[in-house]
């Protein structure tokens, strides 16, 4: 089934008519071709598109458009109404729920996963609010309805949101409202229409043909001893807005039989595009990875399987990448960083203390500020919280390691650093080697984009505060 054509009513302006379109276009288009599908939400404060459209004695809405933010299927939120329009319960708590919604995607990803079709219309609030963005977002057509050069000066802000998050600016067109007959100017533009049409195209924004009058007739529909709000088809036929929403609607129609992509497929195949350079990214990485432990050089990454791995680690200069055994690494820093002369037994309180500082902490290897000189080689491990700040650092003596070499005693530091920091010549190097623990159960969970991301976070702040 094709995704539905969806068509926003926006604009930053108070009282220039959306509600008003958004409710008549609603029910003329369905006037229009009684088979097609339209389905109306409104993210306003207010009720009138239940109020217009909700059929008596209905039991109890399963939901409202609050809930397209919160996993619902827009399927199971939407009522059959009057005239045959579908719609979504409006919410009250929309305002409350602002603060904690930041992604303007979401809507498009409820309702490209929904099997609606035909045609789905949004109504605003006068803002450029969460919601609004959300609709601008997943839209094919936004309708900017302005009534002066005010509410005209508000579109930039529209036209800025679709710059800012690389859209296409084609959906967007102004529709000059509430525009007043009686009024004629002198010179070349004689009336509002006329003038906000000018004034529209010098800014370079697109137009909608025609416009809708401001209309006496019009403006009664919603004020009436019943409280009801009545459409303008069915009450007010015989104005010119009559002929003018027809007109609308019929663009409208026409717009979404011909186009060839809709925003929400288009939305869908760039989901499907991010996903494959999620994974490809993902590949690589796991493909840099050092076959061994990077102490002891035991077998960790192979094809299909990682670990049992204790931390990852990579090097700033991005040269080398791979795992490291638990053990290894707990011990090679209580041997000589914390300076343990004994062996510490497996069931020593001091482990569970360091496991469980690890979990909440970035380690970091780098020869020691001023130590270039081969003779006097020095290395530094720093501690650094999961923000990337320095929490500790100790620096210790590396020739002192040569020697022990050379006594034969064996060292696991030594094979750490040269599978990751020494060049040929034995020499530590500018770059650092930055380690995090990782889960037993997946260790190749770091190398998923957002963790990856966060643990390349840490990499470029701490380097900033490294001497
Ligand atoms: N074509 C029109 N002619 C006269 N009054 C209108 C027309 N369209 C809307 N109105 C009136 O203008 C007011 C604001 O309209 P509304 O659709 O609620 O605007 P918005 O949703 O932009 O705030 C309402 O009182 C409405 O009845
Ligand atoms: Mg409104």
């Amino acid at each position: 089934m094709a995704a539905p054509y969806i068509v926003t009513i926006s604009s930053e302006k108070g009282g220039v008519g959306k509600t008003t379109l958004a409710t008549n276009l609603a029910i003329y288009l369905k006037a229009l071709h009684e088979d097609l599908s339209v389905t109306l939400l409104s993210f306003d404060n207010h009720f009138s598109v239940d109020q217009m459209f909700r059929l008596k004695r209905k039991e109890t809405p399963k939901g409202d458009v609050s809930d397209l933010f919160t996993g619902a299927s827009p399927n199971e939120l939407i009522e059959t109404g009057e005239y045959g329009v579908q719609f979504i319960p409006s919410c009250n708590r929309l305002s409350m729920m602002r603060r904690d919604l930041d992604d303007p995607a979401a809507l498009a990803r409820a309702l490209a996963k929904s099997t609606l079709d035909g045609i789905v219309i949004i109504d605003t609030r006068p803002d450029l609010d969460i919601f609004t963005q959300n609709a601008l977002y997943a839209s094919d057509r936004v309708i900017v309805p302005v009534k002066d050069a005010p509410s005209m000066d508000n579109c930039r802000h529209i036209y800025d949101f679709f710059d800012a998050h690389g859209l296409s600016r084609k959906p967007l067109r102004i529709l000059p409202c509430l525009v007043d007959g009686r009024i004629h100017f002198d010179g070349p533009f004689r009336d509002p229409y006329q003038l906000l049409k000018a004034y529209a195209i010098n800014r370079g924004y697109r137009c909608m043909e025609g416009y809708i009058a401001k209309s006496p007739k019009v403006e009664s529909l919603n004020t009436n001893p019943e409280g009801k709000i009545y459409p303008v088809l069915t009450h007010g036929r015989h104005t010119e807005v009559h002929v003018q929403m027809t007109h609308v609607a019929r663009q409208i129609y026409l717009n979404s039989i011909d186009t060839d992509q809709r925003r929400l497929e288009e939305y869908l195949a760039e989901m499907v595009h991010a996903e494959q350079e999620h994974q490809s990214a993902y590949e690589k990485r796991r493909s840099n990875l050092q076959p061994g432990c990077l102490v002891c050089g035991k077998p960790l990454v192979d094809k299909e399987v990682i670990g049992p791995a204790g931390y990852f680690a990579q090097s700033s200069d991005l040269r080398v990448s791979g795992y490291l055994e638990e053990e290894c690494f707990n011990s090679l820093v209580f041997r000589h960083f914390y300076g343990a002369k004994r062996t510490i037994e497996a069931h020593d309180p001091i482990w569970d203390l360091f496991r469980e500082t690890a979990q909440r902490s970035y380690f970091l290897l780098q020869r020691a500020p001023h130590t270039r000189n081969f003779y006097q080689q020095k290395l530094s491990f720093y501690r650094f919280d999961d923000n990337g700040l320095e929490v500790s650092h100790k620096t210790i003596e590396l020739q002192e390691f040569e020697k022990r070499l050379l006594s034969k005693e064996r060292s696991d530091l030594y094979p750490l650093l040269e599978r990751t920091l020494f060049d040929a010549q034995g020499r530590l190097g500018d770059a650092f080697l930055l380690l995090r623990k990782v889960s037993s159960d997946l260790p190749e969970e770091i190398l998923f984009d957002q963790n990856f991301a966060s643990f390349s976070a840490v990499m470029a702040k701490a380097s900033t505060q490294l001497p």
